[in-house]
């Protein structure tokens, strides 16, 4: 069995406070619950997870109260700010005191400001992790991202990864060119300028040496890529409505886009998808979004076991 020290009580708020040790560590033991589904089950018997979302969620909900539930914890919180007193002003500060007296061991957390997981993360002693914190990252998500391109290929190094979309206000690529940039892989940004991936991200892996490629359009690259990551535009987070008609339906991933890329080359998407990605792609071998999220689970697993200290 192996310990969890150095991720016992650890906040998950940035993809940046990982390490490529950390990514295997995890894949490791993703890897040994895929192989033994049950041999989690319970193992966090008697602690509470509270899930606090302030924005609506499908995958990131579920399967972290899934996983919870299957590690053998009680989930308390809620689904959106919807049925909550969030609707009435309550703040995240109080929201986040509440549940600790309630007795949370985690706080899983998704809110539309930016800094928000941080912000819990240091009103509290309890762990944060951040299940989507405005337009800037989605750790968990990236993780599972890479878990992902893993199981495809086998490996991460060598692979020529193109994100493809709104790269400006979608946190999943930002937070995976954070994770991708532990490993030896070359990164395309394809966006129309006012999409393109922000100066923060490309300061950053500036820093690391890291050094994407910035193209307009897929026809450019697509017949090159190992890996392409598409995301929606965020239509709820363009600040202006008019910025949104200019780069609404400006892309779609179909089969006619597809048609020079390589056999292998595997589409991923964090979903949900509205018209960026055309479901004609869902019956061919390219089609890896699905795989994808369902992956999401047992890295959800994985993610709250290390970080509540147990067995794994
Ligand atoms: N990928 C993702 O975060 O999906 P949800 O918004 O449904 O959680």
């Amino acid at each position: 069995m192996m310990g969890s020290s150095g991720f016992t009580g650890r906040d998950v708020i940035s993809a940046r406070d990982f390490s490529r040790v950390d990514f295997e560590r995890i894949f490791k033991l993703v890897d040994g619950l895929e192989a033994a589904p049950g041999s989690m089950d319970g193992v966090l018997g008697g602690k509470l997870a509270a899930l606090l979302f302030f924005e609506p969620s499908t995958r990131t909900y579920s399967s972290f109260q899934i996983a919870a539930e299957r590690l053998g914890m009680k989930v308390t919180g809620f689904a959106g700010p919807t049925g909550s007193s969030v609707t009435k002003g309550e703040t995240l500060h109080d929201t986040v005191r509440m549940f600790e007296g309630y007795g949370a061991d985690v706080f899983i957390i998704r809110h539309p400001k930016m800094g928000a997981a941080r912000f819990a993360a240091e009103i509290t002693d309890t762990p944060v992790v951040s299940a989507g914190d405005g337009s800037r990252e989605h750790p968990t998500q990236a993780m599972l991202d890479l878990h992902a391109i893993r199981k495809a290929f086998g490996k991460v190094d060598g692979l020529k990864v193109g994100m493809l979309g709104d790269l400006r206000y979608g946190r999943t690529s930002s937070s995976l060119a954070y994770a991708l940039s532990n490993f030896d892989v070359e990164m395309t940004f394809i966006a129309p300028d006012s999409l393109q991936m922000r100066s923060e991200v490309s300061h950053f892996l500036s820093r690391r040496g890291v050094k994407p490629k910035v193209e307009t359009a897929l026809k450019n690259v697509v017949g090159s890529l190992d890996v392409l990551y598409v995301t929606r535009i965020q239509k709820e987070r363009i600040p202006d409505p008019t910025e949104f008609e200019k780069v609404k339906g400006l892309y779609e991933v179909n089969l006619e886009t597809l048609r020079d890329a390589k056999p292998t080359l595997k589409v991923m998407h964090p979903l949900p998808r509205v018209d960026e990605l055309s479901t004609e792609v869902d019956e061919t071998d390219h089609a890896h979004y699905f795989v994808q999220a369902a992956g999401g689970l047992p890295l959800r697993m994985v993610i709250l076991n290390l970080v509540l200290g147990g067995a794994s």
